[in-house]
């Protein structure tokens, strides 16, 4: 049996992480953690879990053997080298942290403690991705050529479980807004879809609806549009909004010399393919409905544990999805192209 440590008890980990382990047989809800004591009190009842005091308290318990971040993104980075050092192995929640100083020093943490470190970017576990990457990887559409991937709902404050604060819009807590809250999750989808890798980055963005209760704009933005190269040279572009007050978005499209495949960009056919013959091919994806536990992330990351194989969503493959966004915010705030290689140089001096 695993014994799991859940630090930060709100929506996230009370929608996925806490009902996922609770499901998984390997694995044990040991005690939780949250800023909030009356939130971890009747999280731990509910589970038969030691409320800590601090998370101090719990990654010194020599009974947690991993633990879950799941508290708002300016503590990531601090939380997960901390465990690591403690000798946990460690479930970090997207975005992974909030500088790309605090990214490397997760990376390191990881390698230096031997503990694996799993980033929550669970896009790549959804069937459709996975098989939108199986049809790629056989030259369904030939060559890819460009992209255009989308992710827009109506934003975080109906979602938080602190509705009357919402520490998504403040940049104290959340660093970012919709370009790297949304953004990681398709940069992180694109480098996964094409094996590549985004070298460059051109962004704008803005807070155009969002609102401070005193009615001033919120301090990050709620919308971006992105415009991306590759490595291998696969233009692409990519619009993250929090002011999608119609249907959710979140469409993905591949482009190629032999046709384009079509992801969540029709409400019947989550995939459909699109020869350049004119054939069109409509994949359902019921047959993946029913096997899976919630995201797949929880269990994903036991089967890791359990038979010591270190995660594929790696801290060191989220790193180089964050260095995407890291360009982008860049590109936006200074007017111009940044490229990946500037951001890596501008450190190393
Ligand atoms: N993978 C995904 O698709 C996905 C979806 C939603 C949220 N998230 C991420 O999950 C994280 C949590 O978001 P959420 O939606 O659950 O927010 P939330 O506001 O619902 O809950 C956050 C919880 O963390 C607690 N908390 C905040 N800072 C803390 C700290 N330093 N120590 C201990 N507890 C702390 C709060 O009291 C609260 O209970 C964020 O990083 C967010 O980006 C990921």
């Amino acid at each position: 049996m695993i014994n799991i440590g859940i630090i930060g008890c709100g929506r996230i980990a009370q929608v996925r992480h806490i009902p996922e382990y609770d499901k998984n047989q390997d694995a044990r809800i040991y005690g939780v953690y949250d800023i909030n004591e009356k939130r971890a009190k009747e999280v731990a009842e509910k589970y038969h879990a030691i409320p800590y005091k601090s998370y101090e308290e719990m990654l010194a318990d020599s009974a947690i053997d991993a633990v879950s971040i799941c508290t708002a993104n300016y503590s990531h980075c601090e939380i997960s080298v901390k465990a690591l050092t403690a000798g946990k192995h460690v479930l970090c929640e997207k975005p992974m942290a909030v500088t790309y100083e605090e990214c490397q020093a997760m990376v390191e943490a990881a390698k230096k403690s031997g503990k694996y470190l799993m980033i929550c970017q669970q896009e790549r576990l959804l069937p459709v991705h996975m098989k939108a990457k199986e049809l790629l990887q056989q030259g369904s559409i030939g060559k890819i050529l460009s992209f255009r991937t989308n992710f827009r709902h109506s934003g975080p404050e109906t979602w938080t479980i602190d509705q009357d604060k919402v520490w998504f819009f403040d940049k104290k807590s959340a660093a970012f807004g919709a370009m790297a809250d949304l953004g990681i999750h398709k940069a992180d989808l694109i480098h996964y879809l094409l094996d590549d890798t985004i070298k460059s980055a051109m962004a704008v963005t803005g807070a155009l609806d969002k609102k401070n209760p005193d009615g001033t704009p919120i301090s990050v933005d709620d919308n971006a549009i992105c415009i991306y190269r590759t490595e291998k040279g696969i233009l692409g572009t990519m619009e993250v909004s929090w002011t999608c007050y119609g249907q959710e978005d979140k469409s993905t499209v591949l482009y190629g010399t032999q046709g384009c495949l079509k992801i969540n960009s029709d409400t019947k056919y989550p995939l459909i393919l699109e020869k350049r013959s004119g054939e069109r091919i409509y994949y359902n994806m019921d047959d993946y409905k029913g096997h899976r536990n919630g995201t797949g992330m929880v269990d994903t990351w036991i089967q890791c544990l359990k038979t010591k194989t270190p995660p594929e969503i790696s801290g060191e493959s989220s790193f180089e999805s964050m260095k995407a966004v890291f360009a982008a915010l860049e590109s936006a705030e200074k007017g111009c192209l940044i490229s990946v290689n500037n951001l890596e140089e501008k450190l190393d001096q």
